[in-house]
């Protein structure tokens, strides 16, 4: 069985007839020139798709000459004004199709865009499709260690098998390759953040220089976090400080090492002085003097730093929400051009719903980055169905009002309200060595999402969830409409029952079990009282000029929708405001019962997420099938967990009885 190898590419055969030969009648022969190794992934991967799709072997010509009916690829300057380096189009012409595009990535996108018109059983007759990527850099975070275990990975060990490499390449290098191109990633960091130094070694680079060579030919480049303090644990060097001429002298030489290795080698990625990693800040520098550093090692060459924002101190009387825009904020023009910063969606950490980081709109001079996170981390691992387009759309689509109504946190990140010259989108991968990738099969669909809102952020959630169930399930119509009901939803019931109405709580350890009473932690920020700060009055963390003043780093128009307690919607009020147990919502509902209220219906509605399953048990694959219905199961269990955890807890402070209208048998 297939067991979801083979992702959304797999190519099976069009069951309807009729429909596969109208297809073939288009697909008579694909046509290339040259044989460049990109355009060969592209011709290969239209010949193996069209092989699966229509039970048939379409030639590979080098040449259309007078045949028609075919598919043409093409890389070309001419015709194509509106499209940028990457974007392609896809045309009938003469009787052919013709894919074009300015590179032979565009092309190598076209491929997969045509074969996803057929996936999708779309009609292939007068094509005009023409896409270019909204942002240029669409990359993969792996938060993989050396010895192949991976920071929040739900999904068994790193792909990278670090002890084979560089002699052996695993096929499936390959096959990762391919579904990230499907996409249109163009980028991927094969390293964790908490970075380890061993990667700048010369006996890892030849590592990593192999990884790159099966990655080329699918248009993507290959890039490292670092360690900062490396030029004193590899290098030898009594400092790490970015203004020493050694350290610079070090970074360069390392720099120039790396690119006789891999020519194409796409940059840095940088974690520093956030939580105990070391970084400039030791030595009295700032984020810009560090990262500069970097980007003059990267001068020449065609390579980038991404320096992440993600900083908070260690202070129970700040806000961590501040922390980020309070260290970058001035240092706005002070970054060289190579820099971008990486920022998470939301000021704390990856939460299950948090409003958008206040650094959008707020760096005009300096490339943002989007930072999402596509691995569970705090979305139930690999036994709760979270769809997460939602998520990142919300993000996406939130209004910073930096330049006036409409400057989203998408139109700052793909660079059109402050004309950034770089541009990127980061996601921080789910794959794991399990043989489905991702561990839960729906997992598949964040990794999915994510691809095709990097290159596109305005697709809808409902098209992309759509296109993925059709590609991977099912295409069965009636299929479709319920497991893509579910997945819209499926963010919305986990918030529900894990953190609703903005409650936010302590993680520790793992990330998993629901604690909202942990006060013992290595750090005084890390606790309950920190976080939620429940008392006998009520709950929630006052953001307003009363308490923290944390709204204040928002525009005017930002402050306005949230710093009114009555008119703060609901999904955010405990972000910002500390809300009495009794006090009369806007649902008409006392803030107890609300809670309450949200805590039941969201553990009730994954017995609703069962029933839709079951509804497509014979449309599906049987193993994929008991798959997803098991790890329902568990998440059901645990909703109840999530549930009865906040709700038994949260009663020691508003000493309210739990609404009668809950208080039935869980319907298991
Ligand atoms: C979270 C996560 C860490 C990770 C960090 C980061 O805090 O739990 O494992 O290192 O984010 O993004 O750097």
């Amino acid at each position: 069985a297939d067991d979801g190898y083979r992702l959304w590419l797999k190519y099976d055969l069009i069951k309807d007839a009729g429909k596969r030969e109208a297809y073939a009648r288009s697909a008579q022969f694909i046509a290339v020139s040259g044989n460049s190794p990109v355009l060969k992934a592209a011709s290969d991967e239209l010949k193996n798709g069209l092989q699966g799709l229509l039970g048939k072997s379409v030639p590979v010509l080098a040449n259309a000459g007078n045949r028609t009916g075919g598919i043409i690829l093409a890389v070309t300057n001419t015709g194509l004004p509106t499209l940028n380096a990457e974007g392609y189009q896809i045309k009938s012409q003469s009787n052919n199709i013709v894919i074009s595009g300015k590179t032979e990535s565009a092309v190598l996108y076209g491929a997969f865009a045509l074969l996803r018109q057929l996936q999708t059983l779309q009609p292939m007759a007068n094509l005009a499709l023409t896409s270019s990527p909204k942002v240029r850099y669409r990359m993969l975070n792996h938060w993989d260690n050396p010895n192949a275990t991976i920071e929040r990975g739900y999904a068994g060990e790193s792909l990278w098998k670090w002890y084979e490499l560089p002699e052996r390449l695993d096929p499936r290098y390959r096959d990762y390759a391919r579904a990230n191109a499907s996409l249109g990633i163009n980028a991927t960091v094969v390293n964790n953040v908490n970075a380890s130094s061993r990667f700048l070694t010369t006996e890892y680079l030849h590592k990593v220089a192999a990884l790159a060579g099966v990655f080329r030919q699918y248009g993507i480049r290959v890039y490292l976090s670092i360690y900062f303090p490396a030029p004193k644990t590899i290098g030898g060097l009594k400092t790490a400080d970015p203004l020493d001429p050694e350290v610079r002298k070090w970074w360069a030489d390392k720099t120039k090492e790396i690119y006789s290795l891999i020519p194409d080698f796409g940059g840095f990625l940088v974690k520093a002085n956030s939580e105990g990693e070391p970084g400039p800040q030791d030595y009295g520098r700032n984020h810009a003097d560090g990262a500069n550093m970097l980007a003059e090692a990267l001068k020449p060459y065609d390579g980038i730093v991404l320096w992440r924002a993600f900083v908070y101190k260690a202070d129970p009387k700040a806000d961590r929400f501040k922390a980020a825009l309070e260290e970058f904020g001035d240092l706005d023009g002070k970054f060289d051009k190579k820099v971008i910063v990486q920022v998470k969606n939301g000021p704390i950490d990856f939460q299950p719903r948090e409003p958008f980081s206040p650094l959008f709109g707020k760096m005009p001079k300096t490339p943002l980055a989007v930072e999402f996170q596509i691995t569970q981390e705090y979305l139930g691992f690999a036994t709760h169905m979270v769809y997460e387009a939602p998520l990142f759309k919300e993000c996406l689509e939130s209004d910073t009002y930096a330049k006036g109504k409409g400057t989203t946190v998408a139109k700052v990140v793909d660079g059109s309200a402050f004309g950034y010259e770089l541009t990127a989108m980061a996601g921080v991968a789910n794959t794991g060595s399990d043989r489905n990738w991702t561990g839960h099969p729906m997992a598949q669909a964040n990794w999915y999402a994510f691809g095709r809102l990097a290159w596109d952020h305005t697709l809808s959630s409902e098209a992309i969830a759509n296109e993925w169930v059709t590609m991977t399930l099912t295409t069965e119509p009636k299929a479709v409409k319920p497991i893509t009901d579910m997945m819209l939803k499926s963010r919305d019931i986990y918030v529900n029952y894990n953190t609703p109405m903005g409650l936010s709580r302590p993680w520790t350890g793992v990330h998993f079990a629901p604690e909202p009473w942990q006060n013992r932690s290595p750090r005084p920020d890390w606790t309950a009282v920190y976080y939620h700060r429940a008392d006998s009055v009520g709950i929630g963390f006052d953001r307003t000029a009363k308490g923290s003043d944390a709204l204040s780093q928002y525009a005017p128009a930002v402050q306005q929708q949230w710093n009114n307690p009555e008119t703060c919607p609901l999904p955010y009020l405990l972000w910002f405001h500390h809300v009495a147990w009794t006090k009369k919502l806007s649902t008409g509902r006392s803030l107890w019962d609300e809670l309450c209220t949200h805590f039941y219906t969201g553990a009730d509605s994954v017995i609703w997420m069962q029933k839709q399953w079951n509804q497509v048990k014979n449309e599906i694959d049987p193993e994929t099938y008991t798959n997803v219905a098991a790890r329902l199961q568990t998440q059901h269990k645990e909703a109840i967990w999530w549930r009865d955890a906040w709700v038994l807890y949260l009663q020691e402070y508003a000493r309210q009885p739990i609404p009668a209208s809950y208080k039935k048998p869980d319907r298991t």
